[in-house]
């Protein structure tokens, strides 16, 4: 028989406790909150409890467990560590934390029952426990993701995650962050545990009364591991070797933008070299260090970001109301269309795919399935789901099915009167109150809009390639778009996993219009002459995925062309094409697609050396000009982020931070730079006007400063601070 004591919480209390016979069971609920954090003021109640528990003889054990559905503990308050200013303060939280933990594993036997995200600081006190049970639902994800926002794990982690799971598993976990399901996690000795989510507390208490009576010992998380990874963390020879190659591939991965894996794993080695002790001092010492760095800033503030446009509406007015869309019916089922497809369906959308014939439906449907599969490969989603999804989705050549969608999104030609067409054919037979998304990358919506005979139910959903990879959706809007209609595109973005920013229209939009200048500097640089592997080399090093010839090889020379063509169209000579791309067009080459572009590219794809021959094209010929990568970084840079300013400016943007968002997640601007706008904060307006007045004195009229930026040097004022 069990006997349950009425359960101990001050009132506003985050933690309660309730008797169980002799286990205490700790429920972590912090009011008003979706998720469970350590905020100071649960540290506070948690040192409280650990004295309460320690004193009362009749406790033998403890079950810490969430009162929230799916979130076990979601990890520190990141706010908190934003409102640090020096390492030294950042190193003291990182020990106290340490502190605590280690006082609650030096203690009575503590079970951790799991179910939900167990993230950070909230996986670093899963560790401490002497039992973990996880369950089995499949919001339960475990992760050190700390190094995501540039920090290191400073409650433990990098000490008790490799004695527990073994030296690998642990670097993989740490220098990535990512997410380990249970299943997973039960196999690494993560957990100890994995149960169904409707048992993980009645299970976490009977091995806590296992523990408390001595029956059971506590978790060697470690002992569930092969012999041959036992060999190896025991072995000092073998640990080098994993070292070093961690450390050789956080570097290729990083290029030393990112400081904080780098400082992880020096925490990691300190512990096998002095013991945990040592471990944990620099483990402590490193967190306050990365802390304090720009990088970590930059990166909080992007988490921010993007976490406040998750619960942005994306439309001022109150009363705009979301309508679910359950039916999607997409116009072309070509590379977006069938893209687009494979994130709704899983979502459980049905989806209507119409193209010309029967091949190209046939040719986007496999397309689907090829997404999908690799999900199931992935053991992201079961085979019944598998299944499910793609029975949602079905095709066709005419208009059939598509009498009851919600949602129609065109991802035909890049081509005004195709786009008319489809839109006129689509409105005889779609509902009434249908909304007509477009997925143009360039053509402005409201021109789009003229051939509708309902132009508030237009508006553009812009995403990019590939769409089940990346995270941005722009949503356009024209003056004549209804604010129900913009709610309901937004909300269903969001339910796709985007991240979505509601921008104005004109052409080029927000992504593809900063994206313009940059490359056609790029393009600018080789009418001068400069290597094309030296442009592409220089901008990776300022921290793009890519460098913008690639960049131009990948989209496809044609489609870099006539996006340059019409972005010049509106935007005049400041935004003339470039000789160089002409010229390469002219020849017939197409980029990646064709097999030849400024790169070589094998039967399979595969990008290979610049392809020498393509410089018998460009205006100087093979004679190449020294041009420092310096110049080259600031060119294409500071062309970028003068065009993000006129966005905000002309109020194609509605803020700075949806800019800095927008840039990062659609485009690859650099993360660790936190955005256009908050790069130009961090060199201050006035030396970006300083040094676009320099550029535009050689290249009249490409760098004339906007004028907003010439008013924030003025007045000093911050982007960040609008
Ligand atoms: P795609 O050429 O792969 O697909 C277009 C499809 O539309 C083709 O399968 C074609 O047969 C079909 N189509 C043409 N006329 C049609 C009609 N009357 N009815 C039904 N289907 C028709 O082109 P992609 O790359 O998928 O581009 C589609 C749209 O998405 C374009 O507006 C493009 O600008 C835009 N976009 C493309 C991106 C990219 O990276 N490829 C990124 C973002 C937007």
């Amino acid at each position: 028989m069990t006997t349950s004591a009425p359960a101990e919480s001050p009132p506003g209390a985050a933690l309660s406790l309730e008797l169980v016979d002799s286990v205490a069971v700790v429920t972590f609920d912090l009011p008003d909150e979706p998720v469970n954090k350590f905020t100071r003021g649960v540290r506070d109640e948690f040192a409280v409890l650990l004295e309460r528990i320690e004193e009362d003889p009749t406790i033998t054990a403890v079950v810490l467990a969430s009162g929230k559905p799916d979130v076990f503990i979601a990890g520190a308050d990141i706010e908190e560590l934003l409102a640090i200013h020096s390492p030294g303060e950042a190193e003291r939280l990182s020990a106290e934390g340490q502190a605590m933990l280690d006082r609650m594993e030096r203690g009575k036997p503590v079970v951790a029952a799991i179910d939900g995200a167990c993230l950070g600081a909230g996986l670093e006190a899963a560790l401490a426990c002497a039992w973990r049970v996880a369950s089995e639902n499949p919001k339960t994800i475990l992760a050190l993701p700390e190094v995501q926002l540039g920090l290191i794990p400073g409650a433990g982690g990098t000490q008790r995650l490799p004695r527990t799971v073994g030296l690998r598993s642990a670097l993989d976990m740490i220098l990535s962050g990512k997410n380990v399901r249970p299943k997973k996690a039960l196999q690494i000795g993560l957990v100890d545990d994995l149960v169904h989510p409707a048992i993980v507390r009645d299970v976490a208490l009977r091995r806590a009364r296992e523990l408390g009576a001595g029956t059971r010992r506590r978790s060697t998380g470690r002992l569930r591991r092969d012999a041959q990874s036992l060999l190896l963390d025991d072995n000092p020879l073998g640990r080098s070797v994993v070292f070093r190659q961690a450390r050789e591939q956080t570097l290729k991965k990083t290029r030393g933008h990112y400081p904080a894996p780098l400082a992880a794993l020096d925490a990691v080695a300190a512990g096998y070299q002095g013991g945990r002790e040592r471990g944990l001092r620099e483990e402590a010492r490193l967190f306050g260090e990365m802390a304090a760095t720009d990088v970590s800033k930059e990166l909080i503030y992007l988490f921010f970001a993007s976490n406040a446009l998750k619960k942005d509406p994306g439309v001022a007015n109150p009363a705009a109301t979301a309508s679910p869309v359950e039916k999607v019916g997409i116009l072309g089922a070509g590379f977006m269309g069938a893209g687009i497809a494979s994130v709704a369906a899983p979502q459980g959308t049905v989806v209507r795919l119409k193209d010309a014939d029967t091949g190209r439906v046939a040719k986007g449907l496999a397309s689907v399935r090829e997404v999908l599969k690799e999900r199931l490969a992935k053991k992201q989603i079961t085979r019944q789901q598998f299944d499910d999804q793609l029975s949602l989705v079905s095709g066709t050549t005419d208009y059939s099915g598509f009498g009851n969608v919600d949602l129609v999104i065109e991802a035909v030609f890049e081509d005004l009167a195709v786009k008319h067409q489809v839109l006129r054919e689509v409105e005889l037979v779609a509902p009434a109150d249908v909304i007509f998304a477009t997925n143009t990358s360039t053509i402005p919506i409201a021109r789009i809009a003229q051939a509708s005979a309902r132009p508030d139910r237009v508006l553009g959903m812009h995403f990019f390639s590939p769409v089940h990879k990346m995270p941005l959706l722009e949503v356009i809007v024209t003056p004549r778009t209804s604010d129900d209609v913009t709610a309901t595109a937004v909300a269903y973005g969001k339910k796709l996993g985007k991240t979505v920013i509601v921008v104005n229209d004109g052409p080029g939009f927000y992504a593809n219009r900063i994206l313009s200048p940059y490359v056609n500097e790029a393009g600018k640089l080789l009418d001068e002459g400069a290597a094309i592997d030296a442009i592409d080399r220089a901008l990776v090093a300022f921290g793009f995925p890519v460098g913008p010839i690639t960049l131009i090889d990948e989209v496809g020379i044609d489609i870099a062309a006539k996006s340059g063509n019409i972005v010049a169209d509106a935007f005049g000579e400041r935004m003339v094409p470039s000789q160089s791309l002409q010229r390469v067009i002219s020849a017939g080459r197409l980029g990646r697609k064709g097999r030849q572009g400024f790169y070589l590219y094998g039967p399979d794809g595969r990008k290979g050396d610049v392809d020498q021959t393509v410089y018998d094209l460009l205006p100087t010929g093979t004679h190449r000009a020294e041009i420092s990568a310096e110049e080259i970084q600031r060119r294409c840079v500071l062309a970028m982020v003068n065009e993000a300013v006129r966005c905000l400016e002309d109020g194609i943007l509605r803020s700075p931070r949806d800019g800095d968002v927008g840039a990062v997640f659609g485009i690859g601007f650099p993360p660790f730079r936190g955005g256009p706008f908050r790069y130009i904060d961090s060199l201050g307006a006035a030396e970006v006007v300083r040094q676009l007045e320099e550029l535009d004195g050689r290249f009249p009229p490409r760098f004339e400063p906007s004028e907003l930026l010439i008013d924030m040097a003025r007045s000093g004022r911050k982007f960040g601070k609008l």
